[in-house]
């Protein structure tokens, strides 16, 4: 397979998720184009480690938009592209809830834009619809109903900005689908975790929020302990339970989404998770284990809305796509991010 007309736009491809897809799309033979406005993502990762053409800007900015879905933009090589994976959201549900006006300007008036520009485009050439695969979230479950494994069919009810946020694309991506014959795929992922087996691509957040990259830090001292958030729930150690889902598992199935998509111009929504759950007290253990270094943890009261348990049914991905996860064990995907970690030195 050439690179020619292979040209894939990925929005926010310098962050986490984002740059293991950019690596996956390449091995696939698929032209990435990254655009990013770096507040999150790190310019080094698409410039130096993946040398990908890149575009530094703002997804609400139709006009370079315009300029690179259709092929004019000087990183395109004069070739339009021929799909969109959009991954850029700002993610962090507490800083959500304290300015809701910045996650709704950012993740939906600008995921607006770029859906107005993709089926603009689309209307050139009507018989190739540029189709979306977007990144949501198990956010849009909200508190489910009870501990059982969640399929796509389970009622989304967000119980914060974030998730409401995403939930608000994920509707709009269906209505243009349903007005426009926009094909979309849509991937609900659960935890991601782990980093690149090459170690040269991992979780680089700042401030960084998720468990596994906080307890690394902490096990390598850059952290002074872990704070567990609730230790009388109604599990097996009564710490919450959640599923975590290797990042290059995550990128490999965007990429079985893309030619699913591209070939069959249809509306997808899959959950993608590995259907296991892992407590934080596991989490902590698997990474002492790991390490072989002692890690300080203090437990602290319940945060609000903290679901006791959220695992995936990922069956409909792994029927439809194909799609097998090459790394399900929890400790690999925490062996891969500690030797990531030791090799980088985040700003924490
Ligand atoms: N990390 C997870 O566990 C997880 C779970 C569920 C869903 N998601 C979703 O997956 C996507 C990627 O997550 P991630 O962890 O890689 O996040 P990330 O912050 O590492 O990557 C997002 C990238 O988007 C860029 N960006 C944000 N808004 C932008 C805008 N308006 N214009 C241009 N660039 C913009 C950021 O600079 C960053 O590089 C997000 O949409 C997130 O909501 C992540």
């Amino acid at each position: 397979m050439t690179c020619d007309f292979k040209n894939v736009l990925v929005t926010g491809g310098a962050g986490y998720i984002g740059s293991h897809t950019v690596r996956a799309l390449q091995s696939q033979g698929f032209n990435p184009i990254v655009l990013d406005n770096f507040v999150y993502g790190h310019e080094y990762i698409v410039r130096d480690v993946l040398k990908v053409p890149f575009v530094t800007g703002q997804l609400g900015d139709r006009e370079l938009l315009e300029n690179v879905l259709s092929g004019r933009h000087p990183c395109c090589n004069n070739q339009k592209c021929i799909a969109v994976i959009h991954f850029a959201a700002y993610a962090y549900v507490g800083e959500s809830v304290i300015s809701p006006q910045k996650y709704y300007r950012n993740n939906v008036g600008d995921s607006l834009v770029l859906l107005e520009v993709i089926h603009s485009l689309s209307q050139i050439d009507k018989s190739n619809p540029i189709p979306i695969i977007f990144s949501s979230t198990c956010a849009t479950y909200g508190i489910p109903p009870d501990n059982s494994k969640i399929s796509e069919n389970f009622p989304q009810n967000p119980i914060n900005p974030y998730g409401r946020s995403k939930l608000m694309i994920e509707n709009m991506i269906k209505d243009f689908g349903n007005a426009y014959n926009m094909p979309s795929v849509i991937f609900r992922y659960f935890n991601a975790a782990g980093a690149h087996p090459k170690c040269d691509l991992g979780e680089d957040h700042t401030p960084e929020t998720h468990l596994i990259p906080l307890v690394l830090q902490t096990s390598l001292g850059r952290r002074p302990e872990i704070h567990i958030y609730g230790d009388d729930y109604e599990t097996p150690d009564g710490t919450c339970i959640r599923d975590y889902i290797h990042v290059c598992d995550l990128a490999d199935a965007h990429v079985l989404g893309l030619k699913k998509v591209l070939h069959q111009k249809e509306q997808f929504v899959f959950n993608l998770g590995n259907g296991n759950g892992t407590s934080v007290q596991e989490v902590i253990k698997a990474c002492e284990l790991i390490t072989g270094l002692d890690i300080p943890s203090r437990v602290f009261p319940r945060r609000v809305g903290d679901p006791p348990v959220l695992v995936s049914s990922s069956e409909n991905a792994c029927k439809q796509l194909g799609w097998t996860p090459r790394y399900p064990s929890i400790e690999v995907m925490i062996k891969h991010a500690f030797k990531w970690h030791q090799n980088h030195e985040s700003i924490v």
